[in-house]
């Protein structure tokens, strides 16, 4: 009798258990027989017309070059582009005084052409440092000739043509300098003899320092901002603040990033939201974008839009790519996402919708 009990108690627990476990396995989208989202979004305007800021892309000009569709849509709602990798130093100058130029000259010429506007990314960066330069032999006076040089080469060439640089990505490593060949060999200083060499070659172009993680930690935000101010004192011209915003649908939350430009906004810089694209399967648990993620995206961009907006100092948002054909999360996170505003078949995506609407400033 009590052995029944026993089992029939065993049996309503596992029933109970498995029945929630289904409920929340088919609640967030883990059974692959979730349908994709069906959705028919047209956008009353363009991105850029409706914009009072320059809005970018990244772009890739393999793509550029070889897609109709790719560049329509490009030049149909963006004013604004960065090249996504061709303007890294491991692409510009692979091998030491070998440069190649091709990729940036026709993304540039393309840009200015149609009186887009070109931000350059970026002059140093830790992922993208050529082999030679990490692995150089020679003393320390002559690496920095060697650093001094290609910062001096590249913006000077586009001098009058691109417009603002980051000229150095992701120097810091939570709240700290990170351990990079640059900081190692130029010294703890090095970020103000970088910028000064930056703008003795193009004294009108905008410098900035771009970084990820500058919108959700508010104890990191202070200290960036801590450094970035010593560095202005200590002669660095740096104009501006690049702040990544690689996002989720959950995280930073609207009143973190909110918080944290109101802090960006005290140091007085300009402030470019410079790669912005909001993960939508940060888990990796969907196969596709389903209608409840797509209207998630939706709400999310035009929350964080509308809080970027907010800032008096913005002076642009870019997002990293174009649609979602093409896109770097999906590498970077082992797993499928559809981050950005325009689907694989180049139509607008509810986030799209988001975006506009923040933009022309409905009831955010
Ligand atoms: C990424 C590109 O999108 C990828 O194609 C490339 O393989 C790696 O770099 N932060 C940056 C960008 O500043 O340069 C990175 O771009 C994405 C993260």
């Amino acid at each position: 009798m009590r052995k029944k009990t026993l089992f029939t108690r065993m049996i309503a627990v596992l029933v109970v258990v498995g029945t929630i476990t289904g409920i929340s396995m088919w609640y967030v989208g883990f059974f692959s027989f979730s349908p994709a989202a069906s959705y028919d979004v047209n956008l009353e305007t363009s991105l850029k017309d409706a914009a009072s800021i320059p809005i970018g892309a990244a772009v890739d000009t393999y793509n550029l070059q070889n897609d109709p569709q790719y560049e329509e849509l490009l030049s149909l709602h963006f004013n604004s582009i960065v090249a996504e990798n061709e303007m890294k130093w491991k692409a510009l100058e692979p091998e030491q005084g070998t440069y190649d130029f091709s990729h940036a000259d026709y993304l540039i010429k393309y840009a200015t052409s149609r009186g887009m506007q070109v931000h350059g990314h970026t002059l140093l960066w830790h992922q993208a440092t050529p082999q030679w330069i990490e692995n150089f032999e020679g003393t320390d006076a002559e690496f920095r000739a060697r650093i001094k040089g290609h910062i001096q080469t590249v913006v000077g060439r586009y001098k009058g043509q691109v417009s603002s640089w980051d000229v150095v990505n992701e120097a810091f490593d939570g709240q700290a300098y990170r351990d990079t060949v640059y900081y190692r060999r130029l010294g703890a200083n090095y970020l103000v003899d970088v910028y000064t060499w930056a703008h003795e070659a193009d004294p009108s172009a905008l410098l900035y320092y771009n970084d990820y993680n500058m919108l959700g930690d508010i104890d990191r935000v202070n200290w960036v901002m801590t450094e970035i101010r010593r560095l202005i004192t200590a002669g660095a011209p740096i104009h501006g603040i690049g702040i990544q915003g690689h996002i989720t649908l959950e995280s930073p939350s609207v009143s973190s990033i909110k918080a944290a430009l109101a802090g960006w906004d005290a140091l007085e810089l300009k402030i470019r939201i410079s790669e912005l694209d909001i993960q939508a399967n940060y888990d990796g648990v969907y196969k596709v974008l389903t209608d409840r993620l797509a209207n998630q995206q939706e709400n999310r961009y035009k929350q964080v839009v509308a809080a970027f907006l907010t800032s008096p100092n913005l002076t642009g948002i870019t997002l990293w790519g174009l649609y979602d054909g093409h896109t770097w999360i999906p590498y970077f996170q082992g797993h499928p996402d559809w981050p950005l505003l325009f689907n694989t078949q180049y139509e607008p995506k509810p986030a799209a919708r988001g975006f506009l609407s923040a933009i022309i400033g409905e009831n955010c």
